[in-house]
């Protein structure tokens, strides 16, 4: 039985101030006994107060983005020591807003993701079609080139600390979320594309989120699909009562 995991990615929201109000609320209203993993990505800039809080508590946290090199000149860039010092053990890599506004390539994410676990971070992988691509109907051909390329060189062993998250870019903060089935079609095709790359094992054991206007009311027919194992919530994970409701539909 795979476990869910439910993660919020706050993108380019919270000053420190809020950020610590909302783990805050987030953890009050969780208490300890959670069925599914939580996971909280703030922006770099929030990661080490975020991190004290969290302490002892079942919430784990990630970063957003990081670059592949060691450490060297690289000016604005995170290396994945430095989201080890600062208390991350997951990253969010090879996200659409990534691919789009900064023009990362299959090649550059994965050289992140070879990164990412070669320092044992659990990389929490991002894939999904345009809506002109679903419209064409290529949207396995998009995502089988994403995790072909993304996942190239990777270990077997190494997969049982990767989570993709399928994410149709037309859903992502427009409110118009994937249907349960249509999202349990691209899941279902990811778990066999994986076999396919790995091995039943690998495939079984893979954590498969869908993102793109997760909302509380909207998340437990979701997750109820076979091969939907979370949610990687962008919008609702802003504010702890909508997160929480996620959560709880887990
Ligand atoms: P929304 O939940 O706002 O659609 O964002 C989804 C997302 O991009 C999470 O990474």
């Amino acid at each position: 039985m795979r476990k869910k995991v439910i993660a919020g990615n706050w993108k380019m929201n919270k000053s420190l101030n809020e950020s610590q109000e909302l783990v805050s609320k987030i953890i009050n209203g969780l208490g300890n006994d959670t069925k599914c993993d939580v996971i909280v990505c703030p922006p770099f800039t929030s990661l080490s107060e975020v991190h004290s809080l969290i302490k002892n508590t079942p919430v784990k946290m990630g970063a957003q983005n990081m670059y592949h090199e060691e450490s060297g000149a690289y000016t604005g860039e995170i290396s994945a020591d430095m989201l080890i010092s600062v208390g991350c053990e997951y990253v969010i890599l090879g996200h659409s807003e990534r691919r789009a506004i900064f023009n990362e390539s299959n090649k550059s994410i994965n050289n992140k993701i070879k990164a990412a676990l070669n320092k044992k971070l659990i990389v929490i992988f991002c894939v999904g079609e345009l809506l002109e691509q679903r419209e064409k109907g290529i949207t396995t051909d998009v995502v089988s080139e994403q995790i072909t390329k993304g996942l190239d060189g990777i270990s077997s062993e190494n997969m049982s600390k990767v989570i993709i998250a399928y994410e149709p870019v037309w859903a992502i903060g427009t409110g118009k979320t994937a249907t349960p089935q249509q999202a349990q079609d691209v899941h279902s095709f990811i778990r066999e594309l994986i076999a396919k790359i790995f091995s039943s094992v690998v495939a079984d054991n893979l954590i498969i989120q869908y993102g793109g206007s997760v909302k509380p009311d909207n998340a437990s027919e979701l997750l109820t699909q076979k091969d939907i194992d979370g949610a990687l919530v962008g919008g609702a994970c802003l504010k702890a009562d909508s997160f929480l409701g996620i959560i709880a539909s887990a």
